[in-house]
């Protein structure tokens, strides 16, 4: 690590901390989402962007859509990409590079228009079809099912780390064809990386990021030659098969280990604590772990796992009333979107019997609809069934923290009993 970088990237880290700061005690929703005590209790924020005229021009210089309707067309419309007209990245304040304090990893095709985009997603499409996806189910139930009875026996414990981490982590694992012997230090990497997602706040953090990348992609690559003597049925044998550069490769694992680990976590967490604080969903799910999907749905509605996501025009497009000058970067709240009245009556309410099931946008949309949605989906709804049919009266215990971050609203820990 150079000190002149080091140096740099410290003094604009403290620039950032104090200007956002001051920008949210003047008022602006966007930068109070970072902070607390607005961080506690996103829903007020998320109301008052959703009323304001819709684009909101936040003071930290983005635009930020927040209605369900805007947020769609924002996701949908392919004259919004993901990259600025230099190719650069919309965290990278357009200069042309990305930005390590902002987006300290990368996200291969999420991060890319077409052309990279559409043949990278399609090389590794086929291994997230629903189809596909279907054929994991037996394996996803096994290891939720022992983590279940582990953690039923144990009466008290971090349903974070116990059960929401450990399961999409052996599940990723799984389908690139890690090694059980190397899983525990992927799932740590992973999880360090998938901390990093949204920014870093101390160089600290970055250090302990980069770390983390190089490791794992040490880890990957050393994996990927293996294949490429020896191949077997599995994602990083496929990668190798198809004469990927080696670089990208990599990039790639470490991505869908990245994209599907931390969000689905995220997700485990975020259902059961909605659930059990409502009592009655719960109660109602133990009653009928059938519903377990229904669950999974009003979750990523209630508080999507990933809050936001940001695209920009090359063109002037109007949207709403507002002509966005090419490069202006937009901010679709995807997490508001959930809670929007002008499609879910009632939305503060967990409701399992909601009419408008599954109409949310916590996978996004349009082209970069997450990929993995049907593995997310496979994976929760198998884990919330076997801990809601073993823990009917499971409950919060004290100790609970969330995370600090814009991006993803979820639990590090939380603690509950059964
Ligand atoms: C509850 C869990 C998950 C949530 C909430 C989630 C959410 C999202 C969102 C919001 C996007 C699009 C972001 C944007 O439009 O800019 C996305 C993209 C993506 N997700 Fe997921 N995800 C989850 C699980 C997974 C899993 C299990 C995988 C599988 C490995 C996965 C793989 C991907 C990939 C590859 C993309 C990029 C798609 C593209 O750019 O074409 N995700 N996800």
């Amino acid at each position: 690590m150079d000190l002149r970088r080091d140096l740099a990237l410290g003094a604009r880290l403290a620039v950032m901390r104090t200007g956002g700061l001051a920008m949210a005690l003047a008022g602006d929703p966007v930068l109070r989402l970072l902070y607390r005590p607005w961080i506690d209790d996103p829903t007020r924020i998320q109301r008052q962007l959703r009323e304001a005229a819709q684009p909101y021009a936040s003071r930290s210089g983005v635009l930020v859509v927040a209605t369900a309707a805007m947020c769609r067309e924002v996701v949908r419309d392919r004259r919004f990409l993901v990259r600025p007209r230099n190719g650069g990245s919309l965290g990278g304040a357009l200069e042309g590079r990305r930005d390590p304090l902002l987006e300290p990893v990368e996200l291969s095709f999420l991060g890319m228009d077409p052309p990279e985009h559409t043949r990278l997603r399609r090389l590794v499409g086929g291994w997230f079809t629903p189809a596909r996806v279907r054929s994991y189910e037996p394996l996803v139930a096994g290891l939720a099912e022992r983590l279940a009875d582990e953690a039923v026996a144990r009466g008290r414990f971090d349903l974070v780390a116990d059960v929401a981490t450990p399961l999409p982590a052996a599940v990723i694992a799984e389908i690139l064809g890690v090694p059980e012997s190397d899983a525990g230090a992927f799932a740590r990497w992973g999880q360090a990386v998938g901390g990093g997602l949204g920014g870093v706040r101390s160089l600290r953090a970055l250090h302990r990021l980069d770390r983390a990348v190089a490791e794992l992609r040490a880890l990957l690559g050393g994996l990927l030659d293996r294949r490429r003597r020896d191949p077997a049925d599995d994602l990083l044998s496929h990668l190798a098969r198809e004469e990927v550069d080696a670089d990208e490769a990599v990039s790639l694992a470490a991505f869908l280990l990245l994209a599907g680990f931390e969000t689905t976590s995220t997700l485990l967490g975020n259902a059961v604590a909605a659930m059990t604080d409502a009592r009655e969903p719960w109660a109602r799910l133990a009653a009928d772990p059938g519903r377990a999907g229904d669950a999974v749905e009003e979750s990523l509605r209630f508080e999507a796992p990933i809050q936001f996501t940001a695209r920009t025009p090359h063109e002037t497009v109007r949207l709403g009333d507002r002509d966005i000058e090419p490069d202006t970067v937009v901010m679709a709240m995807l997490g508001a979107a959930g809670r929007d009245p002008a499609v879910h009556t009632d939305p503060d309410v967990f409701d399992l019997d909601r009419p408008t099931k599954g109409e949310h946008l916590a996978f996004s949309g349009g082209i970069h609809f997450c990929l993995g949605a049907p593995l997310a989906r496979l994976e929760a709804r198998v884990a919330l069934a076997a801990l809601a049919e073993r823990m009917p009266t499971l409950h919060r215990e004290p100790g609970a923290a969330r995370r600090r971050s814009l991006l993803l609203r979820s639990y590090t820990t939380l603690p509950v009993g059964v």
